[in-house]
């Protein structure tokens, strides 16, 4: 027998603090046991608890021999035990079962208090049944008796081996419990209705906000057979989502279901669980009523403005028309009146002086009915009288006499009978395109397509010059293109701009726009050459 203290056989390196070392050896060699090999390299820190030096020794010898790669401390007392245990981490304990002032039992107890995870073997003389029951309920891994130690190799060995697994388990398990947790925590925090069926439509999971939007809760809804309160929602929703019971991933399809007498405006999702086929799937529900609400409310106010901008364009049309009409026949008959009267008044001059001035008077008085032609003319679009194709070749004659600009204007219409609106847009949005030419393309020809079908009419208006930037569409102070936008999308037609800026010297890619209204009554167009209306003549 031998008490004065612990005895260390053996030195053995520190290893990870709390933690058995057998732990820290890579993994496989530990978990499958310990081959011959592993045995060499993985030294085993084992805690003896033992009063006789001699069976210490022979223990150690036993495992030794059974090539384990043993670091071995012997201590006899609760106080000894102790201070090994808080001095490093130890991969196993052995004890005996009976010592003088100690006992194996009351060491297992010590053991489990300081947080020993590794195996802990009882080794005795003489142990009864029932104390090796008790030994194995209090915690212990295996026993083996003092006369049959070839059995102490084996039973460390799987204590090691269990005790990994044990570990590996735990692991795995609070990693479980964690992943439920944070599931559990997203589940209620989410603002989108999540649930869970099962193959059987069994709801597995039923979120929060799932209660919110169907008013059903958890208890009315976990563990049966899925069911929306109004059976038409439930088969149409079940329908929904019967491709990911299928394995293939369903995305934003709209769905409404009424809650509360209120009607709300769902995007469903839906992913299958694992398996083959999937064992389930998971359903998302976003509510997008508020959304629904307001891109209705958006659209209404958006085709309210347009509205008003048509009604403004109209009226300021009539308006100009009315004036170009007034101008005209007011001012144009005041103004032949007065010429005529010049010319009478110079007949019967005598005075040379009075002549000239009266001849000058009425070449001014020419001059002036000239300009109230321009003015009416420009007031009035030519489409009121002539239709759109003759309008828009008059239009491209007058820009190019007085531009220098070349126009081409290609056609496969003779004339088209278009609603007025739908020619005044079309004519107003080809003078500012002109205008746009003249004032910031630099360019020396424009090409200008008009092409109509049953259902369409396209215009393209191609220059020559430097091309523009995308920030030239977004100037403030200007409204040419945006007007433009405005007729277009009000005849629920598109509009194109593109070009992009150059520099250097021509030739230059330059702009093209292009607008598309649908013709709806379909148009009517005229058989034969030529317009039946008459060509605007260059008058004055
Ligand atoms: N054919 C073109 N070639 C080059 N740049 C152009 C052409 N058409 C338009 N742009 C550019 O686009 C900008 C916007 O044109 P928009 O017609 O909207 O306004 P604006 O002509 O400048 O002014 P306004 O309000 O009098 O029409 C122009 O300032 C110009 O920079
Ligand atoms: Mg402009």
């Amino acid at each position: 027998m031998f008490n004065r203290g612990p005895v260390s056989v053996q030195n053995a390196g520190p290893s990870a603090a709390g933690l058995p070392r057998f732990m820290t050896a890579a993994p496989g060699q530990a978990a499958s046991g310990l081959g011959p090999d592993a045995r060499e390299a993985t030294q085993l820190a084992i805690l003896f608890i033992e009063d006789s030096l001699a069976d210490f020794t022979l223990m150690r010898a036993v495992l030794v021999d059974a090539g384990l790669n043993v670091s071995a401390q012997c201590v006899d007392t609760e106080t000894t035990m102790r201070q090994a245990l808080a001095e490093r981490a130890w991969d196993a304990i052995i004890s005996d079962h009976s010592l003088p002032t100690f006992s194996g039992l009351r060491a297992l107890k010590v053991a489990k208090e300081v947080g020993f995870r590794g195996p802990f073997l009882i080794v005795s003389g003489a142990i009864g049944e029932e104390t090796a029951v008790e030994a194995m309920r209090a915690g212990a891994d295996d026993y083996v008796m003092k006369n049959n130690l070839r059995r102490l190799p084996p039973a460390l060995e799987r204590g090691l081996r269990e005790v990994q697994t044990r570990d590996q388990r735990q692991r795995a398990e609070t990693a479980l419990a964690s992943a439920h947790d944070q599931l559990n925590a997203v589940f209620s925090a989410t603002p989108v209705a999540l649930f869970a069926i099962s193959r059987e439509r069994t709801v597995t999971m039923w979120s929060p906000a799932c209660e919110d939007l169907t008013g059903l809760g958890s208890t009315d809804t976990l563990s049966r057979s899925f069911a929306l309160p109004s059976q038409p929602d439930t088969w149409k929703l079940l329908t929904l989502i019967a491709p990911a019971l299928d394995g293939t991933e369903v995305r934003g399809l709209p769905f409404s279901i009424e809650t509360k007498g209120e009607n709300r405006e769902l995007l469903v999702s839906a992913s299958p669980l694992s398996g083959s086929p999937p064992s389930g799937c998971v359903v998302a529900l976003s509510d997008v009523t508020h959304l629904a609400h307001a891109q209705a409310e958006l659209s209404r106010s958006e085709s309210q403005l347009r509205e008003l901008s048509r009604h403004t364009e109209r009226v300021r049309e009539n308006e100009r028309a009315e004036l170009a009409r007034e101008i005209h026949d007011d001012l144009g008959a005041l103004v032949t009146r007065i010429r005529a009267d010049l010319a009478l008044a110079r007949r019967r001059s005598r005075e040379k002086e009075t002549a000239q001035l009266l001849d000058e008077a009425e070449q001014m008085v020419a001059s002036l009915g000239e300009a109230i032609s321009r003015i009416a003319r420009a007031m009035r679009p030519p489409v009121l009288d002539f239709g759109i194709v003759a309008a828009i070749e008059w239009q491209a004659r007058d820009f190019a006499q007085h531009t220098g600009i070349t126009v081409n204007v290609h056609t496969n219409q003779d004339d088209l009978a278009l609603e007025l609106e739908q020619s005044i847009a079309v004519f107003r949005i080809f003078q500012e395109a002109l205008t746009n030419v003249f004032k910031h393309a630099q360019a020396t020809r424009v090409d200008v397509d008009l092409f109509a079908d049953d259902s369409t009419l396209s215009l393209e208006v191609r220059d020559n010059g430097i091309g523009l930037s995308s920030d030239s569409l977004r100037k403030r102070t200007s409204f040419g293109l945006r007007g433009m936008m405005e007729r277009v999308h009000g005849l629920g037609g598109w509009m194109d701009i593109g070009g992009s800026p150059q520099t250097g010297t021509p030739p230059f890619r330059g702009t093209t726009l292009m607008i598309s209204i649908p013709l709806n009554p379909p148009t009517l167009s005229l058989p034969g050459g030529k317009s039946p209306h008459h060509e605007p003549e260059d008058q004055e």
